[in-house]
């Protein structure tokens, strides 16, 4: 991969930088979307982004569910200028049963921050997250967050990511103290100190036997210090972009999100090395973000933004060319066309009319069901992104309706709520009820509250006797219809009439799979 042309501030594409942040719950995630946004000038005020506890209210608080838990349900987009660069941070849900949502997400960036608890090291969320990235051989950049509190070494953090992650390390900056004694970072190349109370001016100096260590750190301390700074700049490896961008090295930053410590270094690295828009896999060819002819596709749904209008908003990666406010784009799906009239750009705070969005960018379009998860838009060319993936839910519950009046409305319901990916839906063969299925049990709380305060439909739940599915294939469609016939009862089809089989349990499901060995049971399926 080439590095970014020298003259890239005019060309809009160069310019663009879409990114989202991976991290464990708790490791510092929201405070640092909030000190990146201060970056960019698209916040005034910090704590304006956390939406936690009974802290003040904030756009990313759309839903009352979110309030009441005091967590982050919903996917946003925030998008900031700094440094010449157009940034579009997606923010990923920190609960884990709104995993699809984060995953979908990461099939929309072109590089991700993976934020890292100094004392906790990489956690299972983390892990969870960055595999994802992997998969699409997404580039990281790596923070190192809370080095104002205690900490573990440093040295132990790096061995653990490459262990743990077969990610190569390179530790742009090492910092200089640990928890009380965290006087700041040393830039390990540049020899440059950035300090706790002044991070703006860097100090440079002549290596890590400078003086200046001595007036920061404690005599007891200095000495290991630079022995260990020593050691990094030599046994460390060096950042090198192309590694970065192929996703096999993470260059490594420490700091404190909380004091606004070497974020500054973050963004900058971000500006400097994360990749441009990709280009990205369609079925019939590879499209390149600087083709000339707009396309994209539509990662997120979201509802409700905004209480007051009760809005939905589909969100669209653009993949190529240039979104026009005002055009007319095509929904391969349907092979309709489509006025594109009020696109928007997403701020902290704010949203205004996008009158142009370039690849990179992800505007959000006001959707009435016309648009669904997975969906491609084009300037008329029959060509469908992959890879906005669905897995198989882990938790299946029927749908019992208190008004059997309303049996139809029901029906409209969750036929949205499935083509907004808040459930996924499933209508079994045998004509019962219909079933629904989440990843995490939050997913049935968000679908009861919307059907009840969106549709006046109060529903409850019952248990199923099926507590897996699959869907099921085969080469050969006389075996498939075979299979389907000899298990009608476990039968359902899923949004777009694909067949799903269900099973009372995981050993049942087994038994079922080497019964039929000719036909295929996945347990992921990509929206098309
Ligand atoms: P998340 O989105 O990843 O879940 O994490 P969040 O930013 O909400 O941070 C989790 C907790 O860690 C918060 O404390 C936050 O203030 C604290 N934190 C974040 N970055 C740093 C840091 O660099 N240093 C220190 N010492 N703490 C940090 P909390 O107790 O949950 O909330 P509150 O104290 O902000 O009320």
């Amino acid at each position: 991969m080439t590095a970014p042309a020298p003259d890239q501030a005019a060309d809009p594409v160069a310019r663009r930088r879409t990114f989202a942040i991976i991290s464990h719950p708790d490791a510092g995630k929201t405070t640092l979307t909030e000190k990146l946004l201060l970056f960019g000038g698209a916040i005034q005020l910090a704590g304006e982004v956390k939406a936690k506890k009974n802290r003040q209210s904030t756009r990313s608080d759309w839903m009352g569910i979110e309030k009441e838990r005091g967590i982050s349900v919903v996917t946003s987009v925030m998008t900031f200028e700094y440094a010449d660069r157009v940034f579009n941070l997606l923010d990923t849900p920190g609960h884990e049963d709104f995993s699809e949502d984060t995953y979908r997400t990461l099939t929309a960036v072109d590089s991700a921050v993976m934020v890292i608890d100094a004392a906790k090291g990489i956690e299972a969320r983390t892990r969870k997250l960055f595999e994802v990235c992997r998969m699409r051989d997404i580039p990281i950049v790596t923070f190192i967050n809370k080095m104002d509190r205690e900490t573990r070494d440093p040295f132990d953090l790096l061995d653990e990511i490459e262990k743990t992650l077969a990610l190569d390390t390179a530790p742009v900056t090492w910092p200089i103290g640990r928890g009380r004694s965290f006087a700041g970072t040393f830039d390990l190349r540049r020899n440059l100190v950035r300090r706790l109370d002044d991070e703006v001016t860097p100090t440079p100096v002549n290596g890590p036997q400078s003086a200046l260590f001595d007036q920061l750190l404690p005599a007891d301390e200095v000495g290991p210090w630079r022995e260990e700074v020593e050691l990094a700049m030599d046994a460390c490896k060096p950042f090198d972009l192309q590694s970065f961008r192929e996703g096999h090295l993470t260059p490594v930053f420490f700091g404190s999100a909380l004091r606004n410590f070497g974020v500054r270094d973050l963004i900058d690295a971000l500006a400097a090395n994360a990749p441009p828009p990709r280009s990205q896999d369609a079925d019939r060819r590879t499209v390149v973000a600087n083709e000339n002819r707009m396309t994209g596709f539509v990662f997120k749904i979201q509802a409700n933004m905004d209480p007051n209008h009760r809005d939905r908003m589909a969100f669209i990666r653009v993949c190529s060319g240039k979104l026009t406010r005002g055009m007319k784009a095509k929904l391969v799906r349907t092979g309709k066309s489509i006025p594109i009239n009020t696109p928007q750009f997403f701020f902290a705070q704010d949203r205004s009319i996008a009158d142009e969005a370039w690849a990179g960018d992800v505007v959000g379009l006001p959707n009435h069901g016309t648009l669904r998860i997975g969906d491609t838009l084009t300037e008329g060319e029959d060509l469908v992104f992959r890879g906005v993936p669905s897995f198989a839910p882990e938790i299946l519950r029927r749908i019992k309706l208190t008004d059997a009046m309303k049996a139809k409305k029901l029906r409209e319901a969750l036929q949205q709520m499935a083509e907004e990916g808040v459930v996924q839906l499933f209508v079994p063969q045998d004509g019962s009820a219909a079933i629904v299925g989440v990843v995490g049990a939050l997913q049935l709380d968000v679908l009861k509250e919307r059907l009840l305060a969106e549709y006046g439909l109060p529903i409850d739940y019952d248990t199923t006797r099926f507590s897996v599915c699959r869907w099921v294939e085969a080469a050969d469609s006389r075996e498939l219809d075979r299979f389907v016939s000899a298990n009608l009862s476990s039968m359902a089809s899923d949004l777009d009439g694909a067949p799903v089989f269900m099973a009372p349990s995981p050993f049942s499901l087994k038994y079922d799979q080497e019964r039929w060995p000719d036909i295929r049971f996945s347990d992921v399926k990509d929206y098309q």
